[in-house]
């Protein structure tokens, strides 16, 4: 699926002025993201320091669909930057009385709104709001639809980088529901970009993308095989809410057929890491033994996607100041 020219997210000097997908992105913007993070974390404690960076900006939260992880997080991250945050109720806002999209982000930026965060269960809608902001505003997505969720990527790529150092030499398996899942199609762009050394899917035919030798990854539908000698495990939740129809006899038979426990965790490589973006579905496509398991990187993922936000907004920013000081010599 290509919604628009993936282009539109890089400014005159190639650098990032939003953050949409990671389609079209080298590997030095990745790895600076990764860098920054990394920068962010303290490597005593693991705490993540607060930056006087952000003082006077406003970043707007835009959630049209629901999610646990990705705004507080987000929420965190910006706070931890020192920016205004804002995260507007959309169930008790205007466009419950029919107001547009576009004119709601107007109004937006008429109180000078700085950044959008957005989430939106349509595939495209960053995009669509991207080609509609001021040339000051930045927008950074959250996840749409079936498309993309790049900083949840991001922060799935420094998880396997903290553990593992070089994605480079590394196989690594998603099981699940590919077909439906955003944050696949963003992990399968960052694995392919940091050239991991093999990706592999692994779920029922059903569940898999139409052509899945474009995405440049081995396909298995057995799951010891396609867990056999992995580094690293990526766990994904049966996304029924974009399911057109029933592709599953039950999710009892998915757990049967698909799910991952201890037993077919051992096909993996011993010290092999177990991650999941959340939300996680205990028993149907993980095991609890698993999900909490000393395997288990999970809450680390979350932790991490504070420092990766607060890195793509700092980014974004220092870009534009960049980008404004060049034009200005
Ligand atoms: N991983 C993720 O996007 O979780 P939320 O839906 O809770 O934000």
């Amino acid at each position: 699926m290509r919604l628009s020219k993936p282009n539109i997210q890089l400014n005159s000097q190639g650098k990032l002025r939003h953050f949409l997908t990671l389609e079209g992105l080298k590997a030095h913007h990745l790895t600076e993201i990764l860098d920054v993070a990394d920068s962010f974390i303290d490597p005593e404690t693991g705490d993540i320091r607060k930056q006087d960076t952000l003082h006077g900006k406003a970043i707007m939260n835009l959630f049209f669909e629901a999610s646990t992880r990705t705004l507080t997080t987000f929420e965190i991250a910006e706070k931890r930057l020192s920016a205004d945050v804002v995260n507007l109720n959309i169930a008790t806002s205007s466009t419950k009385k029919g107001e547009t999209l576009l004119d709601t982000l107007w109004n937006l930026e008429a109180m000078m709104a700085d950044m959008f965060v957005v989430r939106h269960n349509e595939s495209g809608a960053a995009h669509f709001i991207a080609n509609h902001v001021a040339p000051h505003v930045h927008v950074v997505n959250a996840g749409d639809g079936q498309h993309a969720h790049p900083t949840q990527a991001m922060l799935d790529m420094l998880t396997i980088r903290k553990h593992k150092n070089d994605i480079f030499d590394l196989k690594v398996a998603i099981i699940g529901d590919i077909q439906h899942s955003r944050v696949v199609r963003s992990q399968i762009q960052a694995l392919s970009i940091l050239e991991a050394r093999e990706i592999r899917i692994i779920g029922p035919a059903t569940l898999m993308p139409s052509h899945p030798e474009a995405l440049g990854v081995h396909v298995y539908n057995d799951i010891k095989e396609g867990l056999d000698n992995v580094d690293v495990i990526i766990n994904v939740r049966l996304q029924n809410e974009r399911m057109k129809s029933a592709l599953l006899p039950s999710e009892k038979e998915f757990f049967n057929l698909y799910g991952l426990t201890n037993e077919r965790l051992a096909y993996a490589k011993p010290d092999a890491i177990v991650m999941h973006p959340g939300p996680v579905n205990r028993g149907v496509e993980i095991d609890s033994e698993v999900a909490d398991g000393p395997q288990s990187v999970i809450l680390e993922q979350v932790t991490y996607g504070i420092a990766v936000r607060m890195a793509v907004i700092q980014i974004l920013f220092n870009n534009a100041k960049a980008l404004a000081a060049g034009e200005s010599k």
